[in-house]
């Protein structure tokens, strides 16, 4: 459920028109729905009520401070992948004892910018890196809390390219090796080992690869306590998919059951670690049309958004939904691709849209891109970093300009040499 519908014909974010927005700030945008990201909240956090877990929300999903602050305000703690999301997060307002730091490769300057902050949880992924941690601890005479991200070689049945709890991926340690590393850091003076993290993948549309990877972890909880250590936490990282295109992914409270059957009676502190179930739907691309052109086997609907601003269709052949902002119920619908101005064939953001007839300038939308869309944008082509926009009841905000070209050419430096 989100708060972008058409009234009399034309789209509203909440009570918003989306072509006043586009009036306003011109295309490409991207478009967030505070009432959707608060309800994405709210099903979510009570779902886990029952379990009593905190959610510490993936910033990588969409990581604008405004998104992550509505979200803050809430009551979320954070999940970050590298000092720069560990900043914004901060900056956002979310405690630094409620930020948890994953992620297959910190740097010693990660590690110390994150210790010396006051981060809560170190997910660790290899021994190396727990010496390392260590190591940086020692130095700042601190202590880091750690978990480690185990490796439950559970296929979470998604994309290959966001799979990442199989044997073969580089993420996480081996679930066997885990009673070695909790016994190799109860020795170190720099680390307090306190549980497990699991995270097998992204867009997961069915239950039983949690059920298989949480029951592992599980079970490594009760052989851990046997060998006489003290567990504590369980991280449950995130993945719970979305609808884009028909899927059926289960809902919140279905997955909450699943963890009560897993891991409920183990009395640990759980976090879990949601990004696109909370950002998501609550997030639209919006376009304008700049050309379209039939050719003898297709009609190509020429856009002003391309792959650089959205990369998940290009990368992932992810299928999102698109539609015209003002509805045009009287012409006949005509199957098109909706592609981007750049200048490689893989540039399209939509394949087989059924859409109506179209003139330049008519406005499209590419819904559920809420969630790793602007976080991946680029200016390849030297195309503009597109705006993020963000809708309360009646009003919207601008929470990423536009930048101009003469900011975008001015990152480059010349050599004094020429
Ligand atoms: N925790 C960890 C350790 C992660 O690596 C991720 C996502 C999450 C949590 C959040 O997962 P979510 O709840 O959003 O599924 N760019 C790809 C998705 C990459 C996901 C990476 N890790 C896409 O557009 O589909």
């Amino acid at each position: 459920m989100n708060h972008f519908e058409y009234r009399d014909g034309r789209l509203f974010a909440e009570d918003v028109a989306i072509a006043e927005i586009a009036a306003a700030v011109g295309t490409p945008f991207y478009c967030y729905s505070t009432a959707t990201l608060t309800r994405h909240y709210e099903a979510m956090a009570h779902a886990l009520e029952r379990v009593k877990g905190r959610i510490c929300y993936a910033v990588k999903a969409n990581s604008n401070q405004a998104v992550i602050q509505t979200l803050a305000k809430l009551g979320v703690g954070a999940d970050v992948v590298s000092e720069g999301e560990a900043r914004r997060a901060l900056a956002a307002g979310i405690a630094p004892s409620e930020i948890v730091f994953s992620g297959v490769g910190k740097t010693r300057d990660e590690m110390r910018f994150a210790i010396e902050a006051g981060i809560g949880q170190f997910n660790v992924e290899s021994i190396g890196e727990l010496d390392v941690l260590n190591q940086v601890a020692v130095d700042l005479s601190q202590t880091a809390t750690v978990v480690f991200r185990v490796n439950p070689d559970v296929d979470a049945q998604t994309h290959d390219k966001i799979s990442t709890g199989r044997k073969e991926d580089k993420f996480g340690v081996d679930i066997v090796l885990a009673p070695e590393l909790f016994q190799r850091a109860a020795e170190m003076p720099g680390i307090e080992p306190v549980g497990l993290a699991v995270h097998i993948g992204s867009q997961l549309t069915t239950l039983d690869p949690f059920r298989e990877a949480f029951t592992r972890v599980a079970n490594m909880v009760t052989d851990l306590r046997s060998a006489g250590h003290k567990v504590t936490c369980l991280d449950l990282g995130g993945g719970l998919g979305i609808v884009y295109d028909g899927e059926e992914p289960p809902e919140p409270t279905e997955y909450a059951a699943v963890v009560a059957e897993t891991v409920g009676d183990l009395n640990v502190e759980l976090t879990f670690e949601p990004g696109r179930v909370l950002v998501g739907n609550a997030g639209i691309l919006v376009t304008s049309v700049i050309q379209v052109k039939e050719t003898a086997t297709k009609r190509f609907v020429v856009v002003d958004a391309a792959m650089n601003d959205f990369t998940r269709p290009t990368l992932y052949g992810a299928v999102h939904a698109a539609a015209p902002v003002n509805e045009n119920s009287g012409s006949e619908l005509t199957e098109s691709e909706i592609v981007g101005p750049v200048c490689e064939t893989g540039d399209i953001l939509a394949s087989n849209a059924r859409l109506p007839a179209l003139a330049e300038n008519d406005l499209l939308y590419l819904k559920s891109a809420g969630a790793y869309g602007a976080v991946m944008a680029s200016s390849y082509n030297t195309r503009l970093p597109i705006p993020e926009i963000m809708v309360n009841h009646a009003e919207f905000s601008v929470i990423r300009p536009r930048p101009s070209f003469e900011e975008l050419l001015s990152l480059d430096h010349m050599p004094k040499w020429l």
